[in-house]
């Protein structure tokens, strides 16, 4: 397995960035795609990766472009497409144009280039636990599994765009996998914590490091989420590719919490920082008492994860809970800080630079 090239799209983004760093460590040959291979900055962290040198190549290819994917994919025997629009979408944005066509076409456009490969042995595609999720016509006492889908009317009616991108793209691929004899695996990452390997911040990563700055808006929103870390993603999309058996969709999350919750455990573990104590609540859908069930995932052998799952429903006053959440999320959260302090002392240390050329 290890030698073989496989091809990994939206490269420099935070998963994908991850999971080339666990590819090129496990031996294989890596074609990532990026809009533009000769942006420096952006793609740096890649080509400091171990192995990079030797085994990655950075091809350019834009999802809205027809056809763009074909040479990356050519002669590849995996295709991991992680690549989507990971946006909000502002007042007086059209949602189709900004989110959901870019998502949807883009993912039959890296598909059709699949199909032309005759070298093809399984497409994994980085699909959310937001295309499991957002409905309100579940019982909350049986956790939501790989048999559930988001509901489409729910997410126009409440305007969650992201969520309605994520679950129309991924049956988008369930479609034209069956009609071409494709064999398709889904990951359905929850929230993703962990390090960004990439300089600039992914909208999720940003979205923590608000937090810890005392912004409460964009959390606000989330209401409950489930959380995972980023290195157990992208060590669930090797194992979902590798593994022969591996079929269908597969939840991949470690602990979901309210975001009261998580406010209480960090600003306890985080006396200094100005995290929020509570939060206004959202206004809009709100999934309450759902947990997820990745009992599907563990049996395909993915028995450890760096957060721990908690170890029953959560009371609220389930104490070992508490603990095994708050370790769970201080992994993520540590190396969120670390990283926020290293970009600031970047930024320093190039103003400094950029007076010093100055004067
Ligand atoms: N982060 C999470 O919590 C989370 C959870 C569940 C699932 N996911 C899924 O994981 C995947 C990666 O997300 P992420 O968190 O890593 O976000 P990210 O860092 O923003 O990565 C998104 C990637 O998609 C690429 N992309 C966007 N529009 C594109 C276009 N028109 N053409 C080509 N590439 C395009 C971006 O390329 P550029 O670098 O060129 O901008 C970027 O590399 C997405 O499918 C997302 O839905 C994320």
């Amino acid at each position: 397995m290890a030698e073989e090239k496989v091809c990994v799209t939206g490269a420099a983004g935070f998963v994908a960035s991850w999971l080339i760093k666990r590819l090129l460590s496990a031996g294989y040959h890596v074609v990532g795609t990026v809009r533009d291979p000769g942006d420096a900055e952006k793609v740096a962290h890649l080509w400091r990766l171990e192995g990079a040198k030797e085994r990655l190549r950075l091809v350019a290819a834009d999802l809205t472009a027809e056809g763009s994917f074909d040479d990356a994919i050519a002669g590849c025997r995996g295709v991991f497409h992680t690549a989507s629009p990971v946006v909000g979408v502002e007042d007086g944005c059209d949602p189709e144009s900004r989110i959901l066509r870019p998502a949807v076409d883009g993912t039959l456009n890296v598909l059709r280039s699949c199909k032309k490969n005759e070298a093809l042995r399984r497409v994994v595609l980085t699909s959310s636990s937001s295309a499991v999720r957002a409905r309100n016509d579940f019982d909350p006492a049986i956790p939501l599994d790989e048999s559930s889908w988001s509901s489409e009317d729910l997410c126009r009616r409440l305007k969650i765009w992201y969520a309605l991108s994520k679950t129309l793209a991924e049956k988008a691929a369930w479609r034209f996998c069956d009609e071409n004899n494709i064999d398709l695996v889904t990951v359905l990452a929850s929230f993703i914590i962990g390090p960004s390997l990439p300089s600039h911040l992914s909208s999720t990563s940003s979205d923590v490091l608000g937090l810890l700055k005392g912004e409460t808006q964009r959390f606000q929103m989330h209401g409950r989420m489930g959380y995972v870390h980023i290195d157990d993603v992208a060590l669930a999309h090797i194992m979902v590719y590798e593994k022969d058996n591996a079929e269908g969709r597969y939840i991949c999350s470690s602990a979901v919490l309210e975001n009261d919750e998580l406010a209480a455990i960090l600003s306890h573990r985080y006396p200094t920082l100005p995290i929020p104590r509570r939060f206004e609540k959202a206004a809009g859908h709100r999934a309450s008492g759902y947990e997820f069930d990745t009992s599907k995932l563990k049996r395909l052998g993915m028995n450890r994860y760096r957060m721990p799952p908690p170890p029953g429903p959560y009371t609220g006053k389930s104490s070992l809970a508490l603990v095994a959440r708050a370790s769970a999320f201080t992994v993520g959260l540590v190396y969120g800080s670390v990283k926020l302090k290293f970009l600031k002392m970047k930024a320093k240390s190039s103003k400094k630079t950029e007076a010093k050329e100055h004067h």
